[in-house]
């Protein structure tokens, strides 16, 4: 079911990180990816896919976790992504993506869910460390950081109070995500 799917599709900062994830395992993930809309059709993002441990040690250095959890800096060494996907923008084909890469990212997420993955979408990063890593070149602009592994948190979606859209963690470590009611968010017209 697409809504079972979409529910366990949340944001996982805390992994099994010796679960690693292989590349053509990956490479399935942007396939769905790939075939999301894309305004104009141009289709110009791209996709830079690491899992090697020692990478993945260096983008883990240069990424902002859950800002809203002030004590935490996020995850500990074992509780790492295992894998990453470097969304970019191939600026030679068009220097506009639209909301492509919001379309495209869901996918991929998606996919991984069903396999029984997870991640995180971060566009907090160190964009000059990033393209210094992997070498990226100037056609490419970095749009955001996939983080994926095999999810090791609880996360439990629930509804809104006082406005307040602050994510929280209990003294389990149970990760809550408040979310506006449906009523809320239906304009009466
Ligand atoms: C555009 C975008 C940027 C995000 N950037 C970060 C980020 O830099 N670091 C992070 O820990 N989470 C990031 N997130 C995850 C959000 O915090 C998360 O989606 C939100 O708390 C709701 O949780 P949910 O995805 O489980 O519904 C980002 C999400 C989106 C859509």
């Amino acid at each position: 079911m697409l809504r079972e799917l979409v529910l366990k599709n949340r944001s996982y900062r805390r992994f099994y990180q010796n679960e690693r994830i292989s590349k053509a395992k990956l490479i399935q993930w942007i396939d769905l990816a790939r075939l999301g809309a894309s305004g104009r059709n141009a289709q110009s993002l791209k996709y830079a896919v690491i899992n090697e441990p020692d990478l993945c040690d260096q983008i883990f250095e240069n990424l902002a976790w859950a800002g809203y959890l002030s004590d935490w800096n996020g995850p500990i060494e074992g509780e790492r992504p295992a894998a990453y996907v470097i969304m970019l923008n191939d600026e030679k084909l068009s220097r506009n993506y639209f909301c492509d890469d919001g379309i495209a990212v869901q996918n991929l997420l998606l996919g991984a869910v069903e396999d029984e993955f997870g991640g995180c979408i971060l566009r907090a990063f160190k964009e000059k460390e990033i393209r210094e890593i992997l070498k990226i070149s100037k056609d490419y602009s970095i749009i955001q950081v996939v983080a994926l592994g095999k999810p090791k948190e609880e996360i439990v979606i629930e509804e809104m109070k006082n406005e307040d859209i602050k994510y929280w963690r209990d003294e389990n470590g149970v990760h809550y995500v408040p979310k506006r009611k449906l009523d809320d968010i239906i304009i009466d017209i």
